[in-house]
């Protein structure tokens, strides 16, 4: 029997890729999904590629009281539009995965500190699971609200967290890069994403105080049970989809090349979307082999002479990003398989 779902902002980047993902779904029916600029027109108005899987559904304008008979609500709309709906959508009873900022934060002084305003609804925030299932697994399941992670934090995270929980290296100094294609800044285009001055641009940006900095932080001082900050800064890439988070870390003593891939192969072994990438024929995650699909591929590279590591994660932006994860916390939350809906491969050539 299929649960029934509703997608608010679902002709968006996220929200197109949730539509893609669950119209494969074996155990998920979407029901509605919305859009105020394009409700009346047909799903492939806005995204042609899923001729034939929607039938006749069209866009329908944001009315919360009509989607309530759903099991549960993905949310994929902007920092600071999702904050209003999920106290309405939980007091109904229904479930919510929201993809924006708005719940990913547990301290609300620091949802004032990197978004500007004081959170309105402070309690919810203790109440949201972060939605990681390689960290918060066991509270997804009984979880009533997810905030999926971002996904520069995402990947950043699944490249650290072998060195974080096994106290692999100094925890006072780590420094992330990470790379991202175009479709991270979402569908509508601005100044900087417009396509002449994006394609081909290899640009850092809010190289410092990024958003993403805060929820990275709160993960791995969580992991570690001690504070821990990061450096994060950014880069537009020319890609349109594809996410590498690259950390830069000083190893702590008697620390070897054997003893991280020990850390990477048990901290990671039996995670249905983690593939630890060592040798031929790419040394290194590469976002190219994960693009399409759910993976997040993980490595690291020592450079013995001066003791650094560098922990590394490519992802889908939109897939273990966003819409795949976010669809893998749904399963967990309805108690199906996680990989129910998302065991498809990779692209190539992509
Ligand atoms: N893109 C990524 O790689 C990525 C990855 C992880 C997380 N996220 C997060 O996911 C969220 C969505 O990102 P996106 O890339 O899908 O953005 P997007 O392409 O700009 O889509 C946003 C959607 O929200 C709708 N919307 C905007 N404001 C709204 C409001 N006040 N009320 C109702 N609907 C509204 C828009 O449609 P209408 O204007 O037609 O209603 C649109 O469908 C963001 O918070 C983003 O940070 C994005």
């Amino acid at each position: 029997m299929s649960v029934k779902v509703a997608i608010i902002g679902a002709s968006g980047y996220t929200g197109g890729e949730l539509l893609r993902i669950l119209a494969t779904h074996p155990k998920a029916e979407v029901v509605a999904a919305t859009s105020r600029e394009y409700a009346g027109k047909p799903i492939t108005h806005v995204h042609p590629h899923l001729r034939g899987y929607y039938k006749l559904m069209r866009f329908v304008k944001v009315d919360l009281d009509k989607f309530l008979d759903s099991d549960l609500i993905f949310l994929s709309l902007p920092a600071k539009a999702s904050i209003n709906y999920v106290p309405k959508i939980l007091e109904s009873g229904v479930k919510v995965v929201d993809l924006s900022p708005d719940y990913r934060l547990k301290n609300p002084d620091d949802y004032k500190r990197w978004y500007g305003i004081e959170h309105p609804h402070p309690d919810l925030l203790e109440k949201a699971v972060y939605g990681l299932p390689e960290l918060h697994r066991e509270e997804i399941r009984k979880a009533e609200l997810v905030a999926s992670p971002g996904c520069n934090s995402t990947a950043a995270i699944l490249a650290l967290i072998p060195a974080i929980k096994d106290c692999l290296v100094d925890l006072d100094h780590i420094a992330v890069d990470v790379k991202v294609g175009s479709s991270e800044a979402g569908r509508k285009p601005r100044a900087g994403t417009h396509h002449p001055e994006r394609a081909n641009v290899i640009r850092p940006y809010e190289a410092s105080g990024h958003r993403h900095v805060a929820e990275v932080e709160q993960e791995l001082s969580r992991l570690a049970g001690r504070e821990v900050k990061v450096a994060l800064v950014p880069h537009a890439v020319g890609a349109i989809r594809g996410a590498l988070a690259t950390a830069h870390t000083w190893l702590r003593e008697n620390v070897d090349e054997k003893i991280i891939l020990r850390s990477f192969i048990s901290t990671y072994r039996g995670e249905p979307f983690i593939r630890i990438v060592r040798g031929p024929p790419v040394g290194y995650p590469d976002p190219k082999y994960v693009i399409g699909s759910n993976f997040c591929d993980v490595g690291f590279a020592v450079e013995e002479r001066i003791r650094r590591a560098a922990f590394m994660a490519a992802i889908d932006n939109l897939v273990k990003g966003a819409a795949g994860q976010a669809v893998q916390s749904f399963n967990l939350m309805m108690g199906f398989d996680e990989r129910e809906g998302l065991s498809f491969p990779p692209l190539k050539p992509a």
